[in-house]
């Protein structure tokens, strides 16, 4: 939705003139590539209809001062000193620290900012933050938006200064996205190849409404287990090992870490295979390959959680649904399906009601556009 109008109005209530720039960046799901990202490897993202929006007009000085339409909370921090502190003005002041430290030159703002990503949701909400305030310094400090240089300053922000140890995907693909296309994301290099979505159909994000303290953990875990069996087979990263490879030699790894292995490896293969299947337009085969994507999350990397099972099933058994799996980290927050269009109403509210029946917990169901990635969608001149 945009939320262009309500940053306007409030902007000119607040400021008493019109913005003089407006721009957003959007959450984004999954389609498949999971935990593949901090292997080097490939992800299939796309960027989604649910974004933050920044009204703003420079400053002359190095304040930047932003009231949130969400939190009701206004902010004020000085480029000149940016004090870690905690609450939704992290992102902003970690963007900004992030783009000094690489030797931006940045310009002070005044501003309001407004969202509907849905916070801790496995939407990226974090990522459309970053995004959102990296646009917001590229217009007001004039640079120019290179999108894999800002995911990364964006991506360092959130590892160093929210504290938060993120692979690239989110980032990048709330800097790149592109509308009614997914990005194939190559995860060394930051190439990207967009490929439309199958001809009539339409991604849905099923949020289970459960979340998990344990992903920070456990996310970590799976990291070292990944760095682990890349020495193993003593290359840079996972992404360097062919599924050949890997059975050739995977009966001499420990079993906990040859599933591990076994899934990042798969998983890098089904995704180039699922961008040749959307070039294809093949909706049947991208739905076996979340399918599969799934049930490997599930067994072999073990990320997935009971709801996010439930929830899966709930989907592909439900008509005109090419397949299902869980998006994001796991342990709780979003799936995702592919959904024929004409059937996704009727799939929106069957599923809600499987799933509210089986676990007892009333979900959210949403209906995505893939959108472009973080732009200037207003500047007077
Ligand atoms: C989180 C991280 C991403 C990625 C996914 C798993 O969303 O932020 O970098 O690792 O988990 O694919």
């Amino acid at each position: 939705m945009s939320l262009q109008p309500r940053v306007t109005t409030e902007f000119e209530k607040r400021f008493g003139s019109a913005p003089a720039a407006i721009v957003r960046a959007p959450g984004r799901v999954n389609l498949i590539g999971e935990h593949t990202d901090y292997n080097d490897g490939f992800v299939l993202p796309m960027a989604i209809d649910r974004a933050i929006w920044i009204a703003l007009r420079p400053r002359a000085d190095r304040s930047v001062l932003i009231h949130s339409l969400d939190f009701d909370q206004t902010i004020e921090f000085s480029l000149d000193e940016i004090k870690k502190e905690s609450g939704w003005a992290e992102y902003i002041k970690g963007v900004a620290w992030s783009l000094q430290q690489a030797d931006y030159a940045l310009r002070g703002f005044e501003g309001v900012v407004a969202g509907d990503v849905p916070i801790a949701a496995g939407l990226s909400s974090s990522a459309a933050w970053e995004m959102a305030a990296a646009r917001a310094f590229s217009v007001t400090s004039n640079f120019a938006w290179d999108a894999p240089k800002m995911a990364l300053l964006g991506q360092r922000a959130e590892n160093q200064w929210v504290g938060v140890n993120c692979g690239i995907m989110d980032q990048m693909i709330s800097a790149a996205g592109q509308a009614d296309h997914a990005l194939l994301i190559d995860c060394r290099s930051l190439d990207t190849q967009a490929v439309p979505l199958p001809p009539d159909t339409v991604v849905v994000v099923l949020d289970t409404a459960t979340r998990r303290g344990l992903v920070d953990s456990a996310y970590n875990e799976r990291r070292a287990q990944c760095e682990a069996a890349a020495r193993f087979f003593n290359v840079k990263a996972l992404r360097d090992v062919s599924v050949d490879q890997f059975e050739a030699k995977a009966s001499e790894l420990d079993p906990l870490t040859r599933r591990r292995a076994q899934h990042v490896i798969t998983e890098n293969d089904r995704t180039l295979k699922a961008a040749e299947a959307m070039q294809r337009g093949d909706a049947i085969e991208l739905g076996q390959l979340m399918q599969m994507s799934h049930m490997s999350l599930r067994d072999d990397f073990e990320v997935s959680s009971r709801e996010l099972n439930v929830m899966v099933e709930c989907a592909e058994y439900q008509p005109g649904c090419y397949g299902a799996r869980m998006t994001g980290a796991g342990f709780g927050g979003c799936a995702v399906a592919l959904v024929r269009a004409d059937a996704a109403q009727q799939f929106s509210a069957d599923v809600a009601a499987a799933y509210e029946a089986a676990a007892g917990i009333a979900p959210h169901v949403y209906v995505c556009t893939a959108t472009n990635g973080a732009e200037v969608v207003m500047m007077r001149s």
